[in-house]
């Protein structure tokens, strides 16, 4: 059981469709709302239950039909004691709505709150991800490529930034997770080449073929030897079932249609 993880989620009362920011967003092809309820539980079910890591809920604003991604509220930062977040700066509109009641959340929880500079969208956790103690960050389809200086500023750790290339991977989050310290699974296809070459000399890695990727396969919520990750994926799961994790498979259709999944629904806290 993995109680050492707390994850932040939020539950989907008022998730819906009703702009179009990404590639995967139709307001043609709507998610039906009762079956995405029934599927975010059944993801709170195995985090919890079956995994048993903690987790806390922030209340979802009618107004921010995508605040269920909590991935994006910001990067909680976990140095000694101190509970501190840098928050987000949402590149659309459509999402600024959701900072301030990200950010009301965390101040009631005791955390520290840093926001980006003015000049700069950074996205969270959606865009930043640790391969060990290296922070592997996103950048050009949502946060901005000067997100990392900032970042780096504030952690004092190593950063890499990697570009994003195409609109079906838009977030980091959507092409890349970490198993372990020091491995990588990711879509190569969704970086540039020079990413691609510093992904694979940093880190060992594990490449995820498009069509699971296609199903958000590397949006996949690492706890300890337990992945959670969404179903339609069993190249990359009977890999990571080989190397000794336990996996776990969420259907996710429903946010698919919003462009996210497992990992866009929770953020480490
Ligand atoms: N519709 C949301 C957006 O386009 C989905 C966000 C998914 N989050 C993530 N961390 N990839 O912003």
């Amino acid at each position: 059981m993995s109680s050492e993880f707390t994850l932040l989620m939020c539950a989907p009362d008022a998730f819906d469709l009703k702009y179009e920011i990404n590639s995967w967003m139709s307001i043609e092809n709507r998610p039906d709302v009762t079956l995405a309820a029934k599927q975010w539980r059944e993801l709170h079910r195995i985090i919890s239950n079956d995994v048993g890591a903690t987790v806390e809920l922030v209340q979802q604003e009618p107004n921010a039909p995508d605040m269920v991604f909590t991935a994006n509220a910001g990067l909680v930062v976990r140095e000694n004691n101190d509970k501190r977040v840098l928050l987000s700066r949402f590149m659309h509109p459509e999402r600024q709505v959701e900072v301030a009641p990200f950010r009301a959340w965390f101040e009631k929880h005791g955390y520290d709150c840093t926001e980006p500079p003015e000049t700069v969208f950074y996205e969270g956790e959606g865009d930043s991800l640790w391969c060990g103690d290296t922070l592997v960050t996103g950048y050009l389809k949502r946060s901005d490529i000067t997100s990392h200086n900032w970042i780096a500023e504030q952690l004092y750790c190593e950063v890499l930034p990697v570009e994003l290339v195409d609109g079906r991977w838009y977030h980091l989050d959507t092409a890349f997770f970490s198993p372990s310290p020091g491995v990588a699974a990711y879509y190569p296809g969704a970086f540039d080449t020079y990413a691609r070459d510093v992904i694979e000399s940093h880190f060992e890695t594990i490449k995820v073929v498009e069509e699971e990727a296609l199903q958000f396969a590397c949006n996949s919520v690492v706890l300890g030897k337990d992945i959670v990750m969404p179903s339609g994926c069993p190249r990359i799961g009977a890999e990571l079932r080989e190397r000794g994790f336990t996996v776990h498979t969420a259907d996710m259709s429903e946010f698919l249609k919003a462009g996210g999944a497992c990992k866009c629904l929770s953020l480490f806290i």
